[in-house]
């Protein structure tokens, strides 16, 4: 394929007709072969470099959507490609009959800086949220046969598995699948009454994002999640939270439970960990950490070298270019912008989020300004019908952070 020079972008690109040609072909045979899951917006994505993302015809558009959450350190960091170089080049895969050289440093890292005991690896976010159900069910079941009931919020989200999405409060994604997993109560998030009276000596664990995120960027308070704690604490069971969006430093600490007093006795994060390899992570603590014996739970998969290696760089990365004080910096910036626009545009009715992770509530559809931010170069998504969702990565230098404002301006003024 021919490569040219885009003096529009800046970068190489290939040249536009065969590029059209590119996503038409794509788009063809996905909808002969795939099975259809997803509804797809109509750009090819083909290479990233920093905070941007390039698409076939050359455009660049600055990603404050990352893949979902995923690609904090932005695309072809000179770090993570060269331990994935030379990490592929030695071993990528050994399973888990054998030792590898990095699962049990990361579990260590991972463990000092969550204030957890022990981990377990797998390769998504639903496999982790997995895991604690099944730990928070043997821990239930080790006191009485009774007590395996979770109590989970609704709006949240956990995943597409059996499991997680039994957990999870949305009838639209439950509801095609059921009869799913018995045993599971929902409650109003932020109502203390009601997970009060929900929570009992049948609960094996009590569920919950301290943000919710594709439920529309909901911050649980610190005096609910100091609620739940108690709960969990007086009827001996298990508080989990649920960190896969919120975590691993997206709010500017590595875990948003951190910026309360409260510890959870399971915690399950993924998106960012490897910045865009599959790696899922359980973290637990105490008398539920020792649920699992050989056998109970695994993965071929889970926690390889070469993903093992590539987080312990992401988080090495993090502490020494000084990354979550960036990502608060960009918070305040953020925080500044959002609040700017909110004053200009009516349609905007509330503001939530912090740090990397930040919700716009409009009063009618999100999906008109993201698609219209994406034609002018930004990159976001639309959760939850009317909330526009920005995930940016957190290498943003001020400038950049402007840009995307600019750009989500022009994007709104357009709609
Ligand atoms: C809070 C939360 N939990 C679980 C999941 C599921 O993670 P995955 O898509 O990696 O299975 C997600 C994904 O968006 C999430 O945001």
């Amino acid at each position: 394929m021919n490569e040219v020079q885009s003096p529009a972008t800046g970068g190489t690109a290939q040249e536009p007709a065969s590029a059209m040609a590119d996503l038409e072909r794509i788009q063809h045979l996905e909808e002969r072969y795939l099975l259809q899951t997803y509804g797809r917006i109509p750009i090819l994505l083909e290479r990233g470099k920093g905070p941007y993302v390039f698409d076939s015809n050359g455009k660049r558009y600055l990603d404050f959507i990352t893949g979902i959450g995923v690609n904090v350190l932005g695309y072809a960091h000179p770090r993570i490609l060269k331990v994935m170089r030379e990490q592929s080049a030695r071993l990528i895969h050994s399973s888990n009959l054998y030792y590898n050289p990095y699962q049990g440093p990361l579990a260590q890292r991972l463990a000092q800086l969550s204030g957890m005991e022990r981990a377990f690896f797998c390769n998504s976010g639903t496999e982790a949220l997995e895991a604690a159900l099944k730990l928070a069910r043997l821990f239930g079941r080790e006191q009485n046969a009774e007590k395996f009931e979770i109590v989970a919020l609704d709006n949240s989200f956990h995943g597409r598995t059996y499991g997680a999405l039994s957990v999870t409060g949305q009838p639209k994604y439950r509801d095609p699948y059921s009869p799913v997993l018995p045993g599971v109560r929902f409650v109003a998030p932020g109502d203390r009454d009601a997970l009060t009276a929900a929570v009992g000596p049948q609960t094996c664990a009590i569920l919950l994002e301290p943000i919710q995120g594709e439920g529309g960027v909901y911050e649980l308070d610190a005096a609910y999640l100091a609620h739940a704690a108690q709960l969990a604490h007086q009827h001996n069971a298990a508080l989990i939270f649920d960190e896969i969006q919120c975590g691993l430093g997206r709010t500017g600490k590595y875990f948003a439970y951190q910026w309360t007093s409260v510890v959870p006795d399971m915690v399950v994060t993924a998106k960012p960990i490897a910045n865009g390899l599959p790696l899922g992570c359980l973290l637990a603590r105490g008398a539920v950490a020792n649920g699992f014996r050989p056998g109970l739970h695994g993965t071929t998969f889970g926690g390889g070298p070469l993903t093992c290696r590539v987080a312990l760089e992401v988080l090495d990365t993090i502490e020494q270019d000084r990354l979550l004080e960036n990502v608060q910096q960009m918070g305040a910036q953020i925080r500044e912008g959002l609040m700017n626009l909110r004053s200009k545009f009516r349609n905007i009715r509330a503001l939530r989020g912090r740090g990397a992770m930040w919700g716009i509530d409009l009063d009618g559809p999100a999906k008109p300004v993201v698609d219209a931010a994406r034609e002018l170069g930004l990159l976001a998504n639309a959760t939850h019908e009317t909330v526009v969702r920005l995930l940016p990565p957190y290498i943003l230098s001020p400038e950049q952070v402007d840009q995307g404002l600019r750009l989500l301006t022009r994007a709104l003024k357009r709609v």
